[in-house]
C-alpha cells in the first residue's frame, strides 16, 4: 500500500511543476502537524507562530494541491495522450496489472481528497477561531496594533475579545471583517496605512449591539461619586480634590433623567458633523414624542454653505470613544501614579519635575531613558541628601514615568499626547461641549443646556479635602458621617 502510494506520488511528480506541488503539499502538512503538536504541548506559543501555522502552511498546502493537477495537465500535453491512456500506462504494477480503475488507486485518490477536505475545513475553523483572538488582533501586525493593544490590556475590557466590539455577528459581518483584514495585511505589508490609525472608526459594530450586551440602559440609574485629585506643581505637590456627583441615570417615564438620557429606548439624538472627526456639529436633532425631530442649528455656521460629512445617530461611542483604548494625558497620568503611590509623592517638586520630564521630549525611540535620567539628575544635583537617602525610591518613581511614556506615546505610529481625544467630560471645550454649548440653538434661540449642575453636582472644586463639607464643620454631625464614609473601602475604590 505504502509502496503504491509512493509510486503514485512519483508519477505525479514526473515534471517540475508536479514535483513542486508534491513537495509543497507533503512538507506543508508534515510541518503543520509538527508545529500544531508543539503548540498544543505548549512548547511554542506566540501570535506569529499562529500566523504561520494557520495561514502560511495551509496556503502552501493549497498551492501544492493546485500545482499537482496542473503538472499532470502539462504532462498530458507534452505526451499528447488522454488522461485515461496515461493513467493506464503509468499505473502498472510489477506484474503488469493496471491498478487504477476500480482499484486501490481510485481509493487512494478518493481517500486523499477526503482527507484534504477534512484537514482544510479543520484548519479553516482553527484559523478563523485563531484570528478572532485578541492576541492575534493585537500582536500579528505588531507596530500597527501595539498601541491599541497596550492600552486595551489595562482597561476594564481587557478580557472582552477585540472582535466582540469590532466585528458584528453573522456570516456577512465575518466575511466583511476578513476581507477588511486581508486589506489591512496588505496595507501593513506595503506600508500603506495611516499613522496614527484614524479615529473615529466608521465601521465599528453598532454600539447598541455590542455594549448593550453587557451594559443596558436600565442599568444606569442614580448618581455616581467621582473624586479626582490634581497635585499642584509646588514643593509639596499639594493635592487638590475635585469631587463630582455624576448623574448617570438614563431615566424612565416621568422620572428625571441624567447623562444616559441620550440612549434610553424612548429617546433618539442624531447629528450632522462638519468633518468625519465628529468634533464640530452643524446641527443636532432630538426626536419628539410625535415622531418629528427638533433641530438645534449651529449659529456660527449658518450661511456658510457647509455640507455635513456625516449624519449619525448618537450611541455609546459618541461619549465613550475611549472605553477601551484609554490614552492618558501627562498631568492626570502623573496624578494617578502619585495617588496610588507608584510615584513617591514625598519627593520635593515631584509633580513639577515629572510633568516637565514627560512633556519635554519629542516622541522618539529612547526618549523614556532620557526621562528617567532627567528625574534622577534633578535629585542628584539639587537634592543630594535626598538622593543619598531615597535613591531607590527615586529610581522607582522615574521608572514609572518611563512606563507612562511607553504606554501612551508610540513614535512608530505617530501617536503622541492628545492624538486620540477622549469625549467623556469637556476638557478643552470638546466632549459633551461639542453639543452642550451656546452656539447650537433651536428656533426660539434656546441652546442645548450647558448648566453646570445638569450633569453633575460639584461637591468640591480643587479643594484641600474631597468634600467641601469637611472644611466648614456642619453642626448636625454630617461631617462625621462623611469622614467615616471616606475611611470606607468604597471611597478608596474610586479615584
Ligand atoms: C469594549 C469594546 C472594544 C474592545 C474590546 C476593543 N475595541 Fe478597539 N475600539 C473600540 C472603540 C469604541 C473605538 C473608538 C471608536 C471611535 O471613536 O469611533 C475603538 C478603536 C479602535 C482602533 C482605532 C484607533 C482608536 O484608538 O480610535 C483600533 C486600531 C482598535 N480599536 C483596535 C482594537 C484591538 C486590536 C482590540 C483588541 C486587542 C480592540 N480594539 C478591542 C472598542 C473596542
Ligand atoms: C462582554 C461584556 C462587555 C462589553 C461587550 C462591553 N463592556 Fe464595558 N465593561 C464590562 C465590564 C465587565 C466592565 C468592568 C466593570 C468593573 O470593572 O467594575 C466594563 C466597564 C465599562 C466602563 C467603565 C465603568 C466604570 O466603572 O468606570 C465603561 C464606561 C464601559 N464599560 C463602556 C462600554 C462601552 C461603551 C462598550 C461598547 C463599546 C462596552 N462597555 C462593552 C463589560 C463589557
Ligand atoms: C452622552 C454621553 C454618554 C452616552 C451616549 C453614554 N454614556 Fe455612559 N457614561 C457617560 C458619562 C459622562 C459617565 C460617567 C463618567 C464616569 O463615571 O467617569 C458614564 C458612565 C458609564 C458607565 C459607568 C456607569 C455606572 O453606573 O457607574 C458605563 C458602564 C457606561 N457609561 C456605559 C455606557 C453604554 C454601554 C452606553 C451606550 C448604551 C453609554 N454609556 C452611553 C456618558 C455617556
Ligand atoms: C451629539 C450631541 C450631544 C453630545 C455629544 C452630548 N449631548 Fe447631552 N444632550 C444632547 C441633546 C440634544 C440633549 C437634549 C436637549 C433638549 O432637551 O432638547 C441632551 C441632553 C442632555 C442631558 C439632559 C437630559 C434630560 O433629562 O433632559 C444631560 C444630563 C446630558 N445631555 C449630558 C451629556 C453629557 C454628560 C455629555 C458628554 C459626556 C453629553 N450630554 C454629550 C446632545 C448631546
Ligand atoms: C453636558 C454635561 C456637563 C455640563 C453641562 C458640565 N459638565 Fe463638567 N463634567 C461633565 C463630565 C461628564 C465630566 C467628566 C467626569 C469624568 O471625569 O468622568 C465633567 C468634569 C468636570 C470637572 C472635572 C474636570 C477634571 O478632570 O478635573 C469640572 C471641574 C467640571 N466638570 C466643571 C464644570 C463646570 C464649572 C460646568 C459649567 C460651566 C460644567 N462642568 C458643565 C459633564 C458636564
Amino acid at each position: 500500500m505504502i509502496r503504491k502510494y509512493i509510486t503514485f506520488l512519483k508519477q505525479l511528480s514526473r515534471n517540475t511543476i508536479g514535483k513542486i506541488g508534491v513537495i509543497l503539499t507533503t512538507s506543508a502538512i508534515i510541518t503543520f502537524i509538527l508545529l500544531e503538536i508543539m503548540q498544543l504541548a505548549g512548547i511554542i506559543h506566540n501570535a506569529y507562530i499562529g500566523l504561520i501555522i494557520y495561514l502560511l502552511f495551509p496556503a502552501l498546502f493549497i498551492l501544492g494541491l493546485i500545482l499537482i493537477p496542473f503538472g499532470w495537465h502539462l504532462r498530458l500535453k507534452s505526451t499528447g495522450k488522454t488522461s485515461r491512456e496515461l493513467l493506464s500506462e503509468v499505473f502498472v504494477d510489477e506484474q503488469g496489472r493496471h491498478w487504477f480503475f476500480g482499484s486501490p488507486l481510485l481509493w487512494t485518490i478518493g481517500g486523499l481528497t477526503l482527507a484534504n477536505v477534512i484537514f482544510l475545513s479543520g484548519v479553516s475553523f482553527q484559523a478563523l477561531h485563531f484570528m478572532d483572538q485578541s492576541e492575534f488582533c493585537g500582536t500579528a501586525c505588531h507596530t500597527v496594533m501595539n498601541p491599541e493593544y497596550m492600552v486595551y490590556q489595562s482597561s476594564p475590557h481587557a478580557r472582552v475579545p477585540c472582535v466582540d466590539c469590532h466585528v458584528g455577528e453573522g456570516l456577512g459581518a465575518m466575511v466583511d471583517a476578513k476581507l477588511n483584514g486581508v486589506w489591512q495585511m496588505v496595507s501593513a505589508g506595503f506600508n500603506l496605512y495611516q499613522r496614527p490609525i484614524p479615529t473615529p472608526v466608521h465601521n465599528l459594530r453598532p454600539a447598541r449591539e455590542t455594549c448593550e450586551k453587557c451594559h443596558w440602559p436600565e442599568k444606569f440609574y442614580g448618581q455616581r461619586l467621582k473624586s479626582i485629585i490634581h497635585y499642584a506643581q509646588n514643593e509639596k505637590s499639594t493635592p487638590g480634590y475635585t469631587t463630582l456627583l455624576l448623574k448617570v441615570d438614563a431615566g424612565k417615564g416621568a422620572a428625571p433623567a441624567g447623562i444616559h438620557w441620550h440612549i434610553a429606548a424612548e429617546n433618539e439624538v442624531r447629528y450632522a458633523s462638519l468633518t468625519v472627526q465628529r468634533e464640530e456639529m452643524l446641527w443636532v436633532e432630538v426626536r419628539q414624542p410625535d415622531g418629528n425631530f427638533k433641530r438645534y442649528t449651529n449659529r456660527k455656521l449658518i450661511g456658510g454653505n457647509h455640507e455635513p460629512e456625516e449624519i449619525r445617530y448618537m450611541d455609546c461611542v459618541d461619549c465613550h470613544n475611549r472605553a477601551t483604548h484609554i490614552y492618558e494625558q501627562p498631568s492626570p497620568a502623573i496624578d494617578e501614579r502619585l495617588r496610588s503611590g507608584q510615584i513617591n509623592k514625598d519627593l520635593p517638586f515631584i509633580k513639577r519635575e515629572a510633568l516637565a520630564a514627560l512633556t519635554g521630549h519629542h516622541p522618539q525611540a529612547g526618549a523614556s531613558e532620557k526621562i528617567e535620567e532627567k528625574i534622577k539628575r534633578f535629585y542628584r544635583v539639587r537634592y543630594p541628601d535626598i538622593w543619598q537617602e531615597k535613591s531607590e525610591s527615586i529610581i522607582k518613581s522615574a521608572g514609572q514615568l518611563s512606563k507612562i511614556y511607553n504606554r501612551n506615546i508610540h513614535p512608530a505610529m505617530a501617536i503622541t499626547w492628545g492624538s486620540y481625544p477622549d469625549h467623556i467630560g469637556h476638557a478643552g471645550g470638546g466632549g459633551c461641549f461639542r453639543c452642550h454649548n451656546q452656539d447650537l440653538v433651536d428656533m426660539d434661540g434656546h441652546n442645548i443646556s450647558a448648566d453646570c449642575t445638569m450633569c453633575h453636582s460639584i461637591l468640591a472644586n480643587e479643594s484641600p479635602t474631597p468634600f467641601d463639607y469637611m472644611n466648614n464643620h456642619s453642626p448636625d454631625g454630617r461631617d462625621y458621617l462623611i469622614r467615616e464614609y471616606l475611611k470606607s473601602e468604597f471611597f478608596h475604590s474610586i479615584r
